[in-house]
């Protein structure tokens, strides 16, 4: 198989240290995986501890180091726990990618306010203080350090379809403003955020869909395909490089061509 990841140098991210939310499944594993490839050494953080130690398995022998840590990113006390964890082992933390997230999909009449408490509690609140986390620590690093939030494109254009409901789009429309709002904060710091936004990519997190309700929306898609997470991580690698060292509480849309605007 091709290497998705053959623009960048093999060892690109060699003594580069790196913490992945999410990082059980879908983007955030690839990630993990990706920074791997090319050196690092990271920080698997996922709440799903079965799933964790078998794709901390799966990484085994790659050339980067692997670490895993469980973490359940709706709660600050683990969030906490995971920074404790990565300051025990790491000797700096250089990039920080925010990939856990849950979606839903409730009609208007179904969401309550546990519901919504949840959703933004997962995605919304665990990546601002996994954010807040990182920056206190890489604003004490001499080469500062890069963070990747990963949002969507339901954040731009709302959810209330079939895939994504009016609180999952509301966490990730929340997300894109808090990384703005740090990107404002830390302007001089030397710490550089920035958000991801992928449309529909085929991960784990659609498992739910029918496969042909996925063919209608490749087929939707400007590019006839729906995103593989191989895509997702390409990006994140390209926005924690030196490449992307004037980029900048942007939001990057990989999203096939999802959201012209
Ligand atoms: N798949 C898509 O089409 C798509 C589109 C736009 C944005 N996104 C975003 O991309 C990111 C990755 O999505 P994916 O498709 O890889 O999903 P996924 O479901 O495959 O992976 C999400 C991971 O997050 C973990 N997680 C969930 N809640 C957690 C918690 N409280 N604490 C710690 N870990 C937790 C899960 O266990 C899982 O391993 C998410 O932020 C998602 O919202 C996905």
């Amino acid at each position: 198989m091709t290497d998705p990841y053959a623009t960048f140098a093999p060892d690109s991210f060699a003594g580069k240290t790196v913490l992945v939310t999410g990082a059980a499944s879908g983007m955030g594993f690839e990630t993990a995986r990706a920074f791997l490839s090319k050196g690092a050494e990271v920080v698997m953080c996922d709440r799903d501890a079965d799933g964790l130690a078998k794709r901390h398995d799966d990484v085994a022998g790659m050339v980067g180091t692997p670490h895993k840590v469980v973490a359940d990113m709706g709660d600050p006390d683990s969030i906490g726990r995971m920074f404790d964890y990565c300051d025990a082992r790491l000797a700096r933390l250089d990039n920080v990618v925010t990939c856990a997230a849950i979606i839903t999909a409730k009609r208007i009449p179904e969401q309550d306010w546990a519901h919504w408490q949840r959703v933004l509690g997962v995605n919304l609140l665990g990546t601002f203080f996994t954010v807040q986390g990182a920056v206190q620590r890489m604003q004490t690093n001499a080469g500062g350090g890069n963070i990747v939030c990963v949002a969507s494109d339901a954040g731009v254009h709302g959810g209330g379809g079939l895939i994504a409901d009016t609180a999952y789009a509301a966490s990730k429309a929340g997300t894109l403003s808090l990384v703005k709002s740090v990107a404002r904060e830390l302007a001089g710091k030397k710490v550089r955020i920035n958000a991801l936004n992928p449309g529909p990519t085929d991960s784990p997190m659609h498992s739910h869909i029918d496969p042909a309700l996925k063919d209608r929306i490749a087929a939707n898609l400007p590019i006839r395909r729906m995103g593989r997470p191989e895509d997702m991580a390409a990006a994140i690698l390209f926005l924690c490089s030196d490449a992307a060292s004037f980029v900048y509480g942007a939001a990057l849309d990989v999203d096939g061509g999802s959201m012209f605007r």
